[in-house]
């Protein structure tokens, strides 16, 4: 399956998610790439089959550039599927909602539910155990197709 990774990251632990991800969905033979919003633009995003988004929360939302990016999305692969991450400090964030109700005029299908992993501090780290968090994020996601 082809799989697009579109994220932002300020100080790096949505980075360090998405490219773990990327490795547990290789390992399983699926072919992913990953995509910083700020060095791409949502209309030249390749043809994928699912779509994952990844933003850190910021004052309780998405930074204003990821929701810029989310509400150009310009998909042209037919039932193409997206699911969502979100790094935050506080897990009440409902940074989530806010980016699926931005996705959806692009017509992308919801593949499973978004996951909310926890930095420590503004600048991380990670929580621990983040790398099993996106292990069953991924089964969720891939068992969805
Ligand atoms: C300007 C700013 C506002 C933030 N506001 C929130 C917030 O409202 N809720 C929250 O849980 N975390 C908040 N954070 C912490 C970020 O979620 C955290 O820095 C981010 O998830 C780290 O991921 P990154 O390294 O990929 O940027 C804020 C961080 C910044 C820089």
């Amino acid at each position: 399956m082809k799989v697009c990774i579109a994220y932002d990251s300020k100080y790096g632990n949505g980075k360090k998610c998405v490219e773990h991800l990327r490795y547990i969905m290789t390992k399983k033979g699926h072919d992913v790439n990953i995509f910083n919003i700020l060095e791409t633009s949502p209309e030249s995003l390749p043809q994928a089959n699912l779509y994952i988004f990844s933003s850190p929360t910021h004052i309780g939302s998405p930074p204003r550039k990821m929701k810029k990016f989310l509400k150009n999305l310009n998909i042209k692969t037919k039932g193409a599927k997206y699911s969502l991450i979100t790094t935050c400090m506080d897990t009440e964030t409902k940074a989530l909602d806010k980016m699926t109700a931005l996705i959806q005029p692009s017509g992308l299908v919801k593949a499973a539910n978004g996951v909310k992993i926890k930095v420590d501090r503004y600048k991380g780290p990670l929580e621990a155990g983040y790398e099993k968090r996106l292990q069953i994020f991924a089964d969720d996601v891939l068992k969805s197709q």
